[in-house]
C-alpha cells in the first residue's frame, strides 16, 4: 500500500527528558483552501477511549475539523472521516480499538472515499504502529499526541495525494495555546493545567506516550477558566497526570495550591481536579480546599497497592503508612471529603501478604468510589520485564475479593446520603428511563431523579431517598421551584 511516513514513534526517544525550557506558542493552523472546499457538507465522527486528557484532545480535534468545515455526526457509518482517539494504559483498551478498526472495514465498503484516522496514546507505541501498517490497511492516517495541530495538513495530504500518512512524534514540542475547541458539554469543562508525566511508575506507559511534564502558564489557565465562567459554565475540572506537581517545571515558585486558589477566586461554582499523586500532596492544599466552598470536597488519590514492597517495585515513592497518614489528615481537616482511588491487583510477584496489605488500606480509607484494574504489562516499561509467578486465575480471584471489600465502604458511604438534601449538577437524561435525570453531588456521587429538561446544566437541591452501591436515588427538593 502506498504511504508517506514522516515519523514513527520510538520509546527510546520518548523516555528522554531534556532540560530545555518548554516554550508556549499560539496555535497557527494552516488550512489549505482546497481542504475547506472539500469539507463542505462532509461529516466527521470521533470516538474517544481512555482518560480525560483524551477527551480534551478530542475536543480540540473536533474544533479543528469544524474550523476546516466538517460537521459533527453521531454515526461512524455515515461519516466521511472517522477518528479513533486511542488509549494505551491497559491491553483491554487496545483490544477494543483493534475490534473497532476491524468493524470500520464496513465503512470503506459503504463509502470508499471515507477516511479512517487513528491518534492518541496507542499510536505513540512502535509495535502498535507496525501492527496497524501490516494488518489494518483500511486506516488512512496515523498521528500522535504531540502533533494534533498538524491535522489539517496531514488530512489534506491523505485526501489529495490518495495515500496513507503517518506522522507520530516521540518528543513533545511546545505548549500550544488557543487551539480551536468544541466542548462536549456547555456547562462542564476539562481544563488542562499540564501535559505529560515525569514519574515513570514502572507499570505505566503514560510518560512515554505523553512526554515530559510541561505546566501551562498560570495566566493562560486563568484566562481559559475566566472565559468558561463568562459562558456560564458551572464546573471545571483541572487536569494533569499529577496535578500536585504543577509548576515544578516552571521555576517561579508556583505550586498547585497557588493555582487552585487563584482558580477558586474566579467564582466558577464547582472546581474539581485530578489526578493527585500521594507523594506530592502539599499541606497548603488542605487549607485551600477547606477555605473555598467552590472547590469540591472530592479527592482522587490513587493507592495502586497497599504493600510497601510492591509500592517500591512500582516506583511510587510513598509507603502504606504515609498514604494512610495522608488520608487521616485529609479526613480530619476536610471533614466532608469524599475519597476515590485507583488500585492495581496482580503486579508481578504480588504475594497473598502483599494483597492483604492492599485490602487493609482499602478498609482503612473507606473510599467513596474506586477504580480497580488487573495489572497489564506494557511493552517498553520496566515492569513488563519482571518475572511474574502469579497465575491469571489467582489475579482474577484477588480482583473480585478487592471489589467486594471496596463495595462495603462504597455502599456505606452511599447510605449516609439517604435523608439528606444535597446539591446536584444536573448532567442530562439518565439511562434509567423516561423523565429520569442524572447528575453528580459535590462528592461526585451519581444521583438519578425525576425531572424535566429545564433542569439540565443547573445546580439544584435534591433530597436523597435511597441508595445503591454506585448511585443514589433522589427527588428534587420541594423548596426548589421550576
Ligand atoms: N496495568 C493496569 N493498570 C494500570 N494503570 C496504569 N497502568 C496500568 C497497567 N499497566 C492504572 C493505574 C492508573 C490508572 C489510570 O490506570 O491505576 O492510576
Ligand atoms: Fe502513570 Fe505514575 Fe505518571 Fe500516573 S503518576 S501517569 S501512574 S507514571
Amino acid at each position: 500500500m502506498k504511504e508517506a511516513i514522516y515519523s514513527t514513534p520510538s520509546l527510546k526517544e520518548a523516555r528522554k527528558r531534556s532540560k530545555n525550557k518548554v516554550e508556549t506558542i499560539n496555535a497557527e493552523l494552516i488550512i489549505p483552501d482546497r481542504l475547506s472546499l472539500f469539507a463542505n457538507g462532509k461529516k466527521y465522527f470521533i470516538r474517544t477511549y481512555g482518560c480525560q486528557a483524551n477527551v480534551v484532545d478530542s475536543e480540540n480535534i473536533a474544533g479543528i475539523l469544524e474550523k476546516i468545515g466538517f460537521i459533527k455526526c453521531d454515526d461512524p457509518f455515515t461519516s466521511d472521516i472517522v477518528i479513533l482517539n486511542t488509549c494505551a494504559v491497559r491491553e483491554n483498551a487496545e483490544e477494543k480499538v483493534f475490534g473497532e478498526i476491524g468493524s470500520l472495514k464496513r465503512l470503506k465498503s459503504l463509502n470508499e472515499n471515507a477516511i479512517i484516522a487513528l491518534c492518541g496514546c496507542m499510536i505513540q507505541e512502535p509495535h502498535i504502529v507496525e501492527k496497524i501498517r501490516e494488518k489494518y490497511h483500511q486506516t488512512d492516517l496515523l498521528f500522535g499526541t504531540h502533533n494534533i495541530n498538524r491535522l489539517p495538513l496531514l488530512l489534506d495530504e491523505v485526501i489529495f495525494a490518495h495515500h496513507r500518512v503517518i506522522e507520530v512524534l516521540s518528543k513533545e514540542g511546545e505548549i500550544i495555546e488557543n487551539l480551536p475547541v468544541v466542548r462536549e458539554s456547555n456547562f462542564k469543562a476539562f481544563v488542562n493545567i499540564m501535559y505529560g508525566c515525569d514519574k515513570f511508575c514502572t507499570y505505566c506507559i503514560v510518560p512515554y506516550t505523553r512526554g515530559k511534564q510541561r505546566s501551562r502558564k498560570i495566566e493562560d489557565i486563568l484566562k481559559e477558566v475566566k472565559e468558561l465562567k463568562e459562558k456560564n459554565y458551572q464546573e471545571v475540572t483541572l487536569l494533569g497526570q499529577n496535578v500536585n506537581a504543577y509548576g515544578k517545571d516552571l521555576n517561579d515558585n508556583l505550586t498547585f495550591a497557588v493555582l487552585l486558589e487563584e482558580v477558586a477566586k474566579l467564582n466558577i461554582p464547582r472546581i474539581r481536579f485530578t489526578t493527585s499523586h500521594p507523594w506530592d500532596f502539599q499541606d497548603e492544599m488542605f487549607r485551600v480546599i477547606s477555605q473555598y466552598k467552590n472547590i469540591m470536597p472530592y479527592i482522587h488519590l490513587p493507592l495502586q497497592s497497599g504493600s510497601n514492597a510492591i509500592l517500591k517495585k512500582m516506583g511510587r515513592r510513598y509507603t502504606k503508612e504515609s498514604y494512610m497518614d495522608l488520608v487521616t489528615r485529609l479526613k480530619k481537616i476536610i471533614p466532608n471529603v469524599s475519597l476515590s482511588t485507583d488500585i492495581i491487583v496482580g503486579f508481578p510477584n504480588e504475594t497473598e501478604e502483599d494483597f492483604l496489605d492492599t485490602l487493609e488500606v482499602a478498609k482503612f480509607c473507606e473510599y467513596d468510589s474506586a477504580f480497580t484494574f488487573i495489572y497489564s504489562p506494557r511493552v517498553g516499561t520496566p515492569a513488563a520485564l519482571m518475572q511474574d509467578d502469579v497465575t491469571r486465575s489467582e489475579k482474577n480471584k484477588r480482583f473480585n475479593r478487592l471489589v467486594e471489600t471496596l463495595e462495603i465502604s462504597i455502599s456505606k458511604k452511599a447510605k449516609e446520603y439517604v435523608g439528606k438534601t444535597v446539591d446536584v449538577l444536573v448532567d442530562g437524561f439518565s439511562k434509567k428511563g423516561k423523565d429520569m435525570l442524572s447528575g453528580y453531588t459535590e462528592g461526585n456521587k451519581l444521583v438519578n431523579f425525576q425531572g424535566n429538561a429545564s433542569l439540565i446544566g443547573k445546580i439544584i437541591p435534591v433530597k436523597i431517598i435511597d441508595s445503591h452501591t454506585y448511585s443514589l436515588i433522589g427527588e428534587v427538593s420541594d423548596e426548589y421551584k421550576y
